[in-house]
C-alpha cells in the first residue's frame, strides 16, 4: 500500500508521486531526501535518509567521472570536512573505503600517508577524500566518513 517514489526525471506510465530534487518525505520514522535524480531509473537517484532521531543513515551517490570524493561530499552536503580543500595539508578529508574498493585505488603518495597518519580513527583502508578522484572503473565503492575529524 505504500506510495512509490519516484525522482523528477522520471515519467512512469502509472500513478506514483514524481519528487522534485531537494524534497523531503516521510516514510515511517525514516524521512528521504530526494538530492538529485540525474537519470530515468531508481539506481541512478541519490537519497539521503535520516532516521526518527535526525541521523544521516546511507546515502548513494552516481558519482561524477574526474571529481574527488571530497568535491562528491561537498556537493551533497554529506559532513566530509576538507579544511585545506585538497592541498594536503590537513587530514579532515579523512575516509574509510570498503577492502575491495581500497585494494583496486592507485596507492597513497608519501605526502598523503605522512598527512593520513594525523588522522583521527584511522584504519588500515583509511584514504583521503580529496586524493581520491573517481575514474570509469571505479564501481559500488562504499566510504565511511569517520564520526570525528580533527582538524591540525
Ligand atoms: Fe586537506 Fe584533503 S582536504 S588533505
Amino acid at each position: 500500500g505504500a506510495t512509490i517514489v519516484f525522482g523528477p526525471t522520471a515519467s512512469p506510465a502509472y500513478d506514483v508521486h514524481v519528487a522534485k530534487d531537494g524534497e523531503e518525505l516521510k516514510l515511517g520514522n525514516v524521512t528521504i531526501k530526494v538530492l538529485h535524480t540525474p537519470g530515468h531509473t531508481m539506481e541512478s537517484s541519490t537519497f539521503l535518509l535520516k532516521d526518527e532521531n535526525g541521523k544521516d543513515k546511507i546515502v548513494t551517490i552516481d558519482a561524477p567521472i574526474g571529481s574527488s570524493i571530497l568535491e562528491i561530499a561537498h556537493q551533497h552536503d554529506l559532513p566530509l570536512e576538507g579544511a585545506c580543500e585538497g592541498s594536503l595539508a590537513c587530514s579532515t578529508c579523512h575516509v574509510v573505503i570498503d577492502d575491495k574498493s581500497y585494494q583496486s585505488l592507485k596507492p597513497a603518495s608519501d605526502e598523503e600517508n605522512d598527512m593520513l597518519d594525523l588522522a583521527f580513527g584511522l584504519t588500515k583502508t583509511s584514504r583521503l577524500g580529496c586524493q581520491i578522484i573517481v575514474t570509469e572503473g571505479m564501481k559500488n565503492m562504499t566510504i565511511k566518513i569517520p564520526s570525528q575529524t580533527r582538524n591540525l
